[in-house]
C-alpha cells in the first residue's frame, strides 16, 4: 500500500507552550478508513490539524504525499489531506450554502461547470442540496456540520479528516455519515475520524489508533483494540455496547456485531457458560 501520511516521533506544542501530542509516531495507508480515539484532551484534534498542515511539527517530521509539511504551506499540505473541523463554526464563513461549498474547490482552480458539479455533488452526498441559498448561520448545528464536510469533500482530497463527525447527529445524520464514508472508501480515499462513538467505529472503519495523554497507547485493528481490555482502562475508553455484553456473559471469540453476538450466544458451550 503507497504510504500517504507519515508521523516520525512527532511532538507539538501551541505557542503558549502546552505540549499537545508527543513522540507520536505513525503512518496511513491511501485508501485506508482509520479511527482516532480517546478522551477529550487526549490530543486528538491537535494530531490531526498537524496532519493537514494547519499545525507544523515543534519537534520530528511529517510527511504528505512524500513531502515534508515544513517544506510546504498549509494550503499545499490541506489539498491533500482536507480536515472538517470538531466545530463547524471554525470552517464557516460564507453567508450562503453554495459560496461556502464552492470556496475550496475554487481555490483549486476549478471553474465554469466542472465547479458546479463539485458543489452539486458534494451538497448531494452531505444532504444539504436543499440548503445551497440559505445562510449556513441560520442553519441547525447538525446541518452546519454537514455545510463543513461538504465543503471539504468538494476539494476532491487524496485524504479526509473528520473531527467528531457524528456529534450531535440524530438517527439521518448518522446515515448520511456512513454514506459519505463508504462513498470515499469506494472512491479510494483516506479517511480518518476522530470521535468518541465506538459504534461508528465498529460499523465504518478498519484501524483504531487509541490516544490518551499526548501518546498513542495502541494502533491495531478494531477487533484487537476493542477486546484489549487493559488499553480501553488506560485510554479511559468503554467497550463497544456489544462486546461489552459479550463480555458479561462470557461469549466465546471476540464480538463485535450483532450476528456474530448471536452466533456466539447461541452456541451450546456459551449457553452452559451463562
Ligand atoms: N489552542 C490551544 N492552545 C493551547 N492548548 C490547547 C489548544 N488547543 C488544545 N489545547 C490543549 O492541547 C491538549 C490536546 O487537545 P486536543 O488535541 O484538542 O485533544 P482532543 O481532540 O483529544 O480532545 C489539551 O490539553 C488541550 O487543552
Ligand atoms: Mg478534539
Amino acid at each position: 500500500m503507497t504510504e500517504l501520511i507519515r508521523f516520525d516521533d512527532v511532538s507539538f506544542a501551541y505557542p503558549n507552550g502546552h505540549v499537545a501530542i508527543e513522540n507520536v509516531s505513525l503512518s496511513i495507508a491511501a485508501g485506508e478508513a482509520v479511527a482516532i480515539v480517546g478522551q477529550n484532551g487526549a490530543g486528538k484534534t491537535s494530531t490531526a490539524k498537524v496532519m493537514n498542515g494547519l499545525y507544523k511539527p515543534s519537534k520530528g517530521d511529517v510527511t504528505v504525499a512524500g513531502e515534508n509539511t515544513k517544506s510546504r504551506t498549509t494550503a499545499q499540505i490541506s489539498r491533500k489531506v482536507g480536515y472538517v473541523f470538531q466545530n463547524p463554526d471554525d470552517q464557516i464563513f460564507h453567508n450562503d450554502v453554495y459560496s461556502e461549498i464552492e470556496f475550496g474547490p475554487k481555490t483549486l482552480g476549478f471553474t465554469g461547470s466542472e465547479l458546479e458539479d463539485r458543489v452539486y455533488a458534494a451538497a448531494e452526498l452531505s444532504g444539504v442540496s436543499a440548503q445551497l441559498d440559505e445562510n449556513p448561520y441560520n442553519l441547525p448545528f447538525s446541518t452546519r456540520k454537514f455545510v463543513a464536510i461538504a465543503s471539504t469533500l468538494a476539494m476532491g482530497c487524496e485524504a479526509f479528516i473528520l473531527d467528531e463527525p457524528t456529534a450531535g447527529q440524530d438517527l439521518a445524520g448518522m446515515e448520511t455519515i456512513g454514506r459519505i464514508v463508504e462513498s470515499l472508501k469506494a472512491e479510494g480515499r483516506a479517511i480518518v475520524t476522530i470521535t468518541h462513538d465506538m459504534q461508528f467505529v465498529v460499523d465504518n472503519f478498519e484501524r483504531v489508533v487509541v490516544m490518551a495523554n499526548k501518546h498513542i497507547v495502541a494502533d491495531a485493528g478494531k477487533r484487537e483494540i476493542f477486546w484489549n481490555l487493559p488499553v480501553l482502562e488506560e485510554a479511559m475508553l468503554k467497550q463497544p455496547y456489544l462486546s461489552e455484553l459479550a463480555n458479561e456473559l462470557q461469549l466465546d471469540g471476540r464480538v463485535l456485531e450483532l450476528d456474530e453476538f448471536v452466533q456466539s450466544f447461541r452456541r451450546p458451550q456459551a449457553v452452559e457458560r451463562v
